[in-house]
C-alpha cells in the first residue's frame, strides 16, 4: 500500500521507532500524521516537526493501558481528521524479570503490549472496512517469534502480539484489511539503552543476548523497512534477516532450538 492521500495514526511516535516511523511516514503525502503517546510533549514535538514541513500532523496524549482513553482516542481523530486508514500499534513496554515478575509489571505488560493492540484495532476498524480497507502494522518484537532472555512478561506478550497480528491478516483479508507484524532484534532506542540506573540483572541479560545476536539497527534503518514490506503487503517485517533463520530453526527442530537457547543464557551468565 501507498500512503499518499492516507490518514495515518502511530502510537508510540515520542521516541524510538515510533518517532522514525512518523518521520518517515511524513515524507509519503499522507493526509495527517497523528502522533499518539502518554509522553504528551514528545509527542507534540514529532508533530509540530511534520506540521512545520508541510504535513497535517497533530498529536493525542493518551495512556495506552487505558480502555476508555483508547475508546475517546477514535472519537478525536474521528472529530478531527475523519478516521484512519493506517494504523502503526507500535506502543510497547518491556520488564526484565522471570516468574519472579511483579504482577503490576504483568499488568501493564499485558494491557499495553497486547490488549491496546486490541482496543486501537476495534475501535478503528470499522471505520476502515466503511471507507474500502486499510492498514494495520502491529509492532511485536523478534521476542514474539523467538524469545526474550532474562525477559518473561516481555516474551509472552509479544507472542501475544503476533498472534494477534496473524489472527486479523487472516480473519479480515475478507474486509480489504491488510495486517503486518514489526519483529525487530535489536534497534536503538531508550527501550534498549534506558538511562543509567533504570537497568536490572534481567534487563542487562536481555540486552546482552540481543547485542551478541545481531546487529542493533536505526530507528529509521527500521521504519524504512516497514514501508518496504509495507509496499509488498508483506504479513512478517523483519529488519533483521537472521530472525528468519532463527524462526525456521525454533519450528524445524524445536527441541534443538530450547538446547541451544539454554546454553546461549548460561554463557551469557543467566543460569
Ligand atoms: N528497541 C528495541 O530493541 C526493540 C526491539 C523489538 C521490538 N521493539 C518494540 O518497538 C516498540 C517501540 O519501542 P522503542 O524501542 O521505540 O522504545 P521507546 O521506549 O523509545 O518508545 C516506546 C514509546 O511508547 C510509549 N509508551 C509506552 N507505554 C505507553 C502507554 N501506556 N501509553 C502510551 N504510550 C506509551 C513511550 O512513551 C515511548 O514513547 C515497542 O513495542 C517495543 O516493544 C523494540
Amino acid at each position: 500500500m501507498k500512503l499518499h492521500g492516507k490518514s495515518v495514526l502511530v502510537t508510540g511516535a515520542a521516541s524510538g521507532i515510533g518517532r522514525a516511523i512518523a518521520r518517515r511516514v511524513a515524507n509519503e503525502g499522507p493526509s495527517v500524521v497523528v502522533c499518539v503517546d502518554k509522553n504528551e510533549s514528545g509527542a507534540s514535538a514529532v508533530s509540530n516537526e511534520i506540521a512545520a514541513a508541510g504535513t497535517p500532523s497533530y498529536s493525542v496524549a493518551v495512556d495506552l493501558a487505558d480502555r476508555e482513553a483508547i475508546e475517546l482516542l477514535a472519537s478525536v481523530v474521528t472529530e478531527r481528521s475523519g478516521g484512519t486508514d493506517v494504523l502503526f500499534a507500535n506502543a510497547g513496554v518491556s520488564f526484565g524479570g522471570g516468574l519472579d515478575t511483579l504482577e503490576e509489571a504483568w499488568q501493564t505488560s499485558w494491557e499495553v503490549n497486547v490488549m491496546a493492540q486490541v482496543r486501537l484495532a476495534r475501535s478503528f476498524l470499522p471505520g476502515m472496512i466503511e471507507r474500502g480497507g486499510g492498514y494495520i502494522v502491529n509492532t511485536a518484537s523478534a521476542a514474539g517469534l523467538l524469545t526474550n532472555l532474562g525477559g518473561l512478561s516481555y516474551s509472552v506478550t509479544k507472542h501475544g502480539s503476533v498472534a494477534l497480528s496473524e489472527w486479523m491478516a487472516i480473519t479480515h483479508a475478507r474486509d480489504n484489511i491488510k495486517v503486518s507484524v514489526l519483529c525487530p532484534m535489536g534497534v536503538r532506542t531508550n527501550m534498549l539503552f534506558p538511562e543509567e540506573g533504570r537497568q536490572n540483572e534481567e534487563h542487562r541479560l536481555a540486552q546482552a543476548a540481543v547485542l551478541e545476536a545481531g546487529d542493533v539497527l536505526e530507528p529509521e534503518v527500521v521504519a524504512d523497512k516497514v514501508l518496504e514490506a509495507m509496499d509488498a503487503e508483506q504479513f512478517l517485517i523483519l529488519p533483521h534477516e537472521s530472525v528468519r533463520g532463527f524462526y525456521s530453526f525454533r519450528a524445524n527442530d524445536t527441541d534443538k532450538w530450547i538446547a541451544s537457547m539454554a546454553r546461549y543464557q548460561q554463557r551469557l551468565g543467566g543460569a
